[in-house]
Parts: structure tokens; sequence; C-alpha cells
């Protein structure tokens, strides 16, 4: 089926802008004004939202506040509250907040490993087994992250089959219950999407697959087509398309969550998603960050917002 023809296929967007995105900015947002925007996204329809981070503080002071967080967003049926967790002290945060996920992260590039987590694949992937363990004792659901799964910035392509080689492992050792494929510096293009997540599809029928892209290089919107057309039903996005990885040079913001929608919306898609709404939490994401958002949207308004017509006197 081609990606240009949505015929009503539900495409889940899952929003990490609480946690992507927050995290490459500066200022921190008030813990009162996340637990809104949390909230406002949910009544927007999103099913699955990235609430914050349980890493260390030192490493990402701006969602130093995750237990907060968690503990103010209104729980609501259908709606997936998932959490970052690096390390087995930051399970045990997330097991304390009452996560409905753990979103495990680690790096399919050994130097971005180091410089995200501070340590090699190897000793990322010891921990993060006895964290799933952790969350299967709780109930909580285990998803991984595999960071620079499309390349890596410090370290140039990385191959299909050491991805492939991680997920195996996540998914035979770990079983894990989902896979992210993460576009960390936006390296991706559609062709490359289009044979992983064939590859991924394939062989794991059964896992939930995500994809998650930046637009570094605009090619964001490609990717997620071109990852529809191989089968993929679940995408990150970022409302506004703020986002980065501090820890990754050259690292910009995610697909913008208003434009993917907007997108997949007209091309007969159903992602279940209020845009009028969302267009609105993200004109208050800009007050909230005290900057302009990437959001091409935001900017230009919906396809159909149409303009005043020119007045007979001004066109004489
Ligand atoms: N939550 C809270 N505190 C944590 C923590 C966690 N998940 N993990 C470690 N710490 C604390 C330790 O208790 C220790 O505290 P102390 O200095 O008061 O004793 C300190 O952090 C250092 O711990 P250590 O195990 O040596 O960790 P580190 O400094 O090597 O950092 C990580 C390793 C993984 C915790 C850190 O690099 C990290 O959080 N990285 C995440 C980066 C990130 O979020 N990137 C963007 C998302 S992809
Ligand atoms: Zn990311």
């Amino acid at each position: 089926m081609s990606a240009f023809i949505g015929s009503g296929r539900r495409i889940h967007i899952q929003e990490v802008g609480l946690r992507d995105g927050l995290q490459a900015e500066c200022r921190f947002v008030p813990t009162a004004d996340k637990i809104a925007l949390a909230d406002t996204l949910a009544d927007a329809g999103l099913a699955k939202i990235e609430a914050s981070s349980f890493v260390s503080p030192k490493a990402v002071p701006v969602l130093a506040d995750a237990a907060e967080v968690f503990a103010g967003i209104a729980r609501r049926p259908g709606v997936v509250l998932s959490a970052l967790v690096p390390n087995l002290r930051g399970a045990e945060r997330a097991v304390a907040a009452g996560v409905d996920e753990m979103n495990l992260v680690m790096s399919a590039s050994e130097s971005h490993n180091l410089s995200n987590l501070r340590m090699t694949r190897a000793a990322s992937f010891a921990g993060l087994a006895d964290v799933a363990a952790l969350a299967r004792r709780h109930g909580i659901r285990v998803n991984v992250s595999l960071s620079c799964s499309f390349g890596c910035p410090m370290e140039g392509d990385v191959a299909q089959q050491q991805v492939l080689d991680w997920c195996a492992r996540f998914v035979d050792d770990v079983n894990v219950q989902g896979i992210t494929l993460c576009d960390t510096t936006g390296m991706a293009y559609p062709t490359q999407v289009r044979a992983l997540t064939e590859a991924v599809r394939a062989r794991w029928p059964g896992i939930e697959l995500t994809l998650h892209f930046h637009n570094t290089r605009g090619m964001g919107l490609a990717n997620v087509l071109a990852a529809i057309d191989a089968g993929a039903e679940r995408f990150d996005a970022s409302l506004g398309g703020i986002g980065g990885c501090p820890y990754a040079p050259g690292a910009t913001g995610n697909v913008c969550t208003e434009e993917v929608v907007h997108a997949l919306e007209l091309m007969g898609y159903d992602t279940g998603v209020d845009l009028a709404l969302l267009l609105r939490a993200a004109m208050r994401l800009q007050e909230l960050v005290g900057h302009d958002v990437p959001s091409q949207i935001v900017k230009a308004g919906r396809r159909l917002d149409l303009h005043p017509r020119p007045s007979a006197q001004a066109v004489a």
C-alpha cells in the first residue's frame, strides 16, 4: 500500500515534547505548566505521552521535577504515561512515581552511548536488563529507545545489522514489549528508513514498533511517510517541533506533532488528534519556552485557514 493513500488507517502519534522537547531547553518550565500541558495533550487525543525523564538531575536539570509532574497529571483510561529511564536508580524513581511505561534508553552507537549515558553499551544493556525485570515485577510496560539507529554524529553510518542485533537482544533476552528506532540527529533518509522498518517488522511482527525522527535535515516528514509505506504505524513527535539530545552534537528538534497530524489527516489517515486544540497548546508552548517554535503550522496556519480577499478599493 502506498503511504499516499490513508484510507482511514489509524496512525498513532506519541507526544514526546515534555521529555525530548523540554530537555533541549535552557529555561526551566514550571512544574504546574508542564502538568497543564500534559493534560491538554491528553484532551487533544494523544494516547501516549512521554511526560518526563528519570535521568540524573545533574545531567538534565530542567526535568528534575519528573516525580512531581507524574503526581500532578490527571490519570485517564486509554492514555499511557511514559518516562525515559537510563538506569536502575531512574527505574526505582519511575516505579515510585507510578509510570505506566518505562522507556529504556541506550544508543546503537558506542560513542553516543558514552557521551549521553557515560557508560559502554554493554554496561547500559546489563543495567537495562535489571530495569526491565524491576518494571515487570511492578506490572509496568517496557519499551526501549535505541538512539542513533540511523547514524551517529560521531561515528557516521551505523550498520543496519548492528541495530538489528541490539533489537534482538532486547526482544529475546529482555522481553521488551516495544522498540523505538531513534534518529537522534536527523541523519535518516527515506530509503534507509524503509529498509530498516521492513527488516524489523518482518523479524518481530508482534513487537510494538515506534519510529522517532528529528527534522534536523528537513527529512522528518518524508521519513514518516517512508516508514508508513514499510508498515509502521507509531511515531514519536514533539509539540511545536522542539527537542534534541543535549549530549548529541548538532541535535535539533523532533518532527513536529501538529505538522505530522496536519499532513496525515489531509492524506486520509486517522490520528485521533484534535488539531485545533494541539495548535492552541503549541502557542502556549511558545510562551512557556520563551521563543518561537520550529512548527510551520504555527507560523502559516492550516492549509485551509484562509485569508481575507483584498477589498475592491484596495484592488482599484
Ligand atoms: N536519577 C537520579 N539520580 C541519579 C540517576 C537517576 N536516574 N542516576 C544516577 N544518579 C545520581 C547518582 O545517585 C549520583 O548521585 P551523587 O553524585 O549525589 O552520588 C550521581 O547521579 C552520579 O551517578 P553515576 O551512576 O556515577 O552516574 P553518572 O554521573 O555516570 O551518569 C547517567 C550516568 C546515566 C545517570 C547520566 O549520564 C544520565 O542521567 N544521563 C541521561 C542523559 C539524558 O537524559 N540524555 C537525553 C536523553 S536521550
Ligand atoms: Zn529524540
